[in-house]
């Protein structure tokens, strides 16, 4: 995709050289104050929308109106952004998503946006402005002739303010790194088997400074990872573990924090295999292992003094006649075994050896895992917010509000014990589904607790929030990589230079 290009403005509004300028505006304006002399600049035309009121300043509404031609903005569009008391900092990136979409739309290539008419452009603006037109504007063309007659965007620019240039770039190395993640959710799942991704990370982390090592499947079998193998052998495509390690001098010294990815490249279900009917979705099983590749590019990038390990399970779960069988017993890296009762709760098998080694390897000073886990968390929390399962309060606690605050939002599960005897097994330590149909995400909750050891640890279910099948201004159709930005903000919140 090619970069949009983010700089910053000083001086006139009424002298910029771009081809649409923004200005949000709140619901009930009743003027165009703010902008007096640029309103006088161009013959009251802004008064006069906001006083003829086809634009009502409602959220999400906007308005086109275009300027006299001759030096300047070519045109302006009012940005409505609601009721004042009413705005948030997830209200705010929505209309401003809406006005670029719109600004886009009326071939704005080169586009600028103001401050909000209350508030001076501090940093924090500007990394929600910078955030909303970035990611709003993605577009996945990797398999599509390009459409001649659309505008794409290619620069906007900020008003000029302290602390707005780190700002800016800070914002840009998460987007990227959102960015990138989607792509490769979106791939094809013939361009992203086991080796071929392992090798698309190592190049990445090659090219930012991260610290990155490939276990392949002899390695695998030496350290004993049988459910992560019972998965992958119905395939002909080798597994792979990815361990990415940012560790800045400074920090490294610290307990690290440990990120796990489901990296189901292509989920078939296996033996017990699933309708035909939408498993095409099943290419974006590996959206966990995604964020965890993703957030590990950005905190490289914006070099973030905190001590994190990112490790991701890599496997395309397939039918054939390798493949596991219902009922297989297998033993797990931490001993126990697991009577493998339906092969397509696979990633839960995944995730069972990659914890384990993780806490084995790197003694975390706490761990989240991220799985596009069960079907079961979107009957129970739709596309909105992502299931968090968590044996640890505070982490819990700051999950909530780190998603709350960037708009990726969790939403607490339960974990009681009464849930663990669904998981018990006549034959092995364990079966890898719970007892009837209820309550599936909690099984395989409890199921990944079984190999969580002593560890602060929690575990996002994110089946319902990695993939957007209707397009909203915010989020375009497609991979979303929800979970980047969330952890983002929870190491920055909490972690960081600690
Ligand atoms: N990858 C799926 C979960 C999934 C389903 C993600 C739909 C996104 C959309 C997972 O591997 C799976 O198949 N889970 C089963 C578990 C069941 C067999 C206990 C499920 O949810 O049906
Ligand atoms: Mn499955
Ligand atoms: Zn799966």
């Amino acid at each position: 995709m090619s970069e949009i290009k983010v700089s910053t403005f000083g001086g006139a509004l009424a002298e910029l050289d771009v081809d649409v300028l923004l200005l949000p505006v709140f619901e009930a304006a009743d003027s165009a104050s703010p902008w007096e002399s640029l309103d006088e600049a161009v013959d009251s035309r802004i008064s006069e929308a906001i006083a003829s009121r086809p634009f009502s300043g409602k959220l999400e509404k906007c308005l086109a109106v275009p300027l006299p031609t001759g030096g300047g903005p070519g045109e302006i569009v009012l940005v409505g952004l609601g009721e004042a008391g009413k705005l948030t900092s997830s209200r705010y990136r929505e209309a401003i998503a809406g006005g670029t979409s719109l600004a886009v739309r009326r071939h704005g290539e080169r586009i600028a946006i103001a401050a909000r008419e209350d508030a001076k452009f501090g940093a924090e603006h500007a990394a929600a402005t910078t955030e909303a037109v970035l990611l709003s504007q993605y577009r996945f063309d990797r398999y599509k002739k390009p459409d001649e007659d659309a505008t794409r965007l290619a620069e906007l620019l900020l008003p000029a303010d302290d602390g707005v240039d780190e700002a800016i770039e800070r914002t840009q190395h998460i987007c990227r790194a959102v960015t990138w993640a989607r792509d490769l959710i979106n791939l094809s799942p013939s361009e992203k088997r086991p080796p071929v991704l392992a090798d698309l990370v190592a190049e990445m982390a090659a090219e930012v400074g991260l610290g990155c090592e490939i276990i392949d499947e002899a390695r695998a079998r030496e350290l004993n990872m049988g459910a992560l193998l019972a998965v992958a052998q119905g395939s002909d495509s080798e597994p792979r573990l990815v361990v990415l390690e940012h560790a800045p001098d400074t920090v490294a010294a610290a307990a690290p924090i440990v990120l796990v990815g489901k990296g189901v490249t292509f989920d078939t279900g296996g033996i017990s295999i699933k309708p035909s009917g939408g498993m095409e979705d099943m290419k974006w099983d590996m959206g966990g292992s995604g964020v965890v590749i993703g957030l590990m590019r950005a905190l490289a990038r914006r070099k973030a003094k905190v001590n994190v390990v990112g490790l991701v399970g890599l496997v395309e779960n397939m039918p054939s006649g390798t493949a596991q069988r219902p009922g297989d017993v297998v033993t797990s890296m931490s001993g126990q075994t697991i009577e493998v009762i339906n092969t397509d709760a696979e990633g839960r098998l995944v995730l069972a050896d990659a914890l384990w080694y993780t806490q084995k390897r790197f003694k975390p000073r706490f761990m989240v895992d991220l799985a596009t886990l069960t079907g079961a968390i979107i009957v129970s929390l739709g596309h909105r917010r992502a299931g968090m399962f968590a044996n640890d309060q505070k982490l819990s606690d700051r999950l909530l509000a780190a998603g709350d605050a960037v708009d990726e939002k969790v939403w607490p599960m339960p974990m009681d014990d009464g849930y663990d005897k669904d998981i018990d097994c006549d034959i092995a330590d364990m079966k890898n589904v719970g007892a009837g149909r209820g309550a599936g995400s909690v099984s395989a909750a409890k199921f990944l607790e079984r190999f969580v050891n002593k560890v602060p640890w929690a575990h996002l279910d994110i089946a319902g929030v990695t993939w957007s099948k209707a397009a909203t201004d915010v989020v375009p159709k497609g991979g979303t990589a929800f979970g980047v930005r969330l952890l983002d903000r929870l190491v920055a919140d909490h972690y960081e230079g600690k």
